[in-house]
């Protein structure tokens, strides 16, 4: 058979999991799949296509005749087994944090700068789960109107802290329901029916690790050094899908109608949303002008002037359009 000779390194965590999943959904053309992990899972099978492959450990020498390694086994693994497989020929695509701050390691939103995966010398740096959720409508909106500064608050699921804290989630509320004593190993503290504002190790400035990914990352992928970001991000407790909130300003003036146009044409992104109501479009109309560029201001010479320019080349008038109640608008407010 015809194909690629891939690996997965961690292919019995969350992210493994998600891999064997897009793989086969993408018709990725494997002609033979290596699934690595540690000592622990020799003698377990995962299924591939309707088969079942053996486990096998994650060593330096597992590599070899490897063309795609996928890595997610953790940023000590990454360091250590990721050499092992450039050095047998292998790609890697690493979703680790181990190399996404190594300069010449592309670290690459497929959506956002497909581009820098092509300069790798062995490695491609995958970014934090977060940091695409938000970049996938920032980097669009950067490209169009010029990102400034960014405000981020996340709402990230259990399935970020990997397969571990998923099952305790799951146990925790089982215990709950039966009024057991519940357990807490895998997160700082009860995560069931709890919010947990700490993500990753807390730094030096009060930050934790995953609020500064957000900020690093952000500059390297959107080759943006003097990017301002602040983030806040918080473990809620729900197995899957991260939410983000983002509070963005531009160099250049944005409104509702240019912001849309944008992330409606942007790869990857579906944009959900009613449409506003009467009095909420009028109140964007008056957000929208105060955020229109600002025109220079010359005294009109006479009254006639001052008409002219609200006339466009053609003769039309170019003011704003009163809204007219249709049925449609009376029927959603
Ligand atoms: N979860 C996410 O949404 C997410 C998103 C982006 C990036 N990441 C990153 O991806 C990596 C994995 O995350 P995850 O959520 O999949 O974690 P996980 O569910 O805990 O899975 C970890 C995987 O690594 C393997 N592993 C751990 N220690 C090992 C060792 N010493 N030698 C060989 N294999 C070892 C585990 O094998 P065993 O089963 O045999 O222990 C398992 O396959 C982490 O670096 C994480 O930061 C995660």
């Amino acid at each position: 058979m015809s194909g690629l000779h891939v690996a997965i390194a961690g292919a019995t965590g969350a992210v493994g999991a998600e891999f064997l999943r897009l793989l086969e959904k993408r018709s990725y053309p494997i002609a033979k799949l290596s699934l690595l992990a540690s000592k622990r899972s020799v003698g377990k099978t995962l299924r591939f296509r309707g088969e079942k492959i053996a486990v096998e450990e994650l060593t330096l020498d597992a590599f070899a005749g490897v063309e795609h390694a996928f890595f997610s086994a953790g940023a000590s693994q990454s360091k250590v087994f990721a050499p092992a497989a450039t050095a047998a020929g292998a790609v890697v695509i690493d979703n680790s944090s181990a190399f996404r701050y190594v300069d010449g390691i592309p670290l690459v939103i497929p959506e956002i700068n497909p581009d820098d995966a092509f300069t790798h010398k062995g490695v491609i740096a995958n970014p934090n789960c977060t940091t695409i959720v938000a970049l996938m409508a920032a980097g669009p909106l950067h490209r169009a109107f010029g990102l400034r500064r960014a405000v981020m608050s996340s709402y990230q699921a259990i399935s970020g802290a990997g397969a571990q804290a998923m099952a305790e989630l799951e146990r925790q509320v089982h215990d709950w329901a039966a009024g057991r004593p519940l357990q807490v190993k895998q997160q700082p503290k009860q995560i069931a029916f709890n919010v947990i504002p700490r993500i990753d190790a807390v730094q030096d400035n009060f930050y934790t690790k995953e609020e500064m990914k957000f900020l690093w990352e952000g500059k390297k992928i959107l080759h943006h050094p003097a990017l301002l970001a602040t983030a806040t991000c918080v473990r809620v407790p729900v197995f899957r899908s991260h939410a983000v909130s983002l509070n963005l300003e531009f160099e250049k003036p944005v409104t509702r109608q240019t912001a849309l146009d944008v992330l409606n044409k942007a790869a990857g992104l579906q944009v959900h949303g009613r449409r506003p109501t009467r009095k909420g479009r009028r109140a964007q109309r008056r957000t929208d002008r105060r955020a229109a560029p600002a025109r220079e201001v010359t005294p009109p010479s006479a009254p006639s002037f001052a008409r002219k320019r609200m006339r466009g080349a053609r003769g039309r008038d170019v003011r704003p359009e009163r809204p007219r109640r249709t049925g449609v608008a009376a029927s959603r407010r």
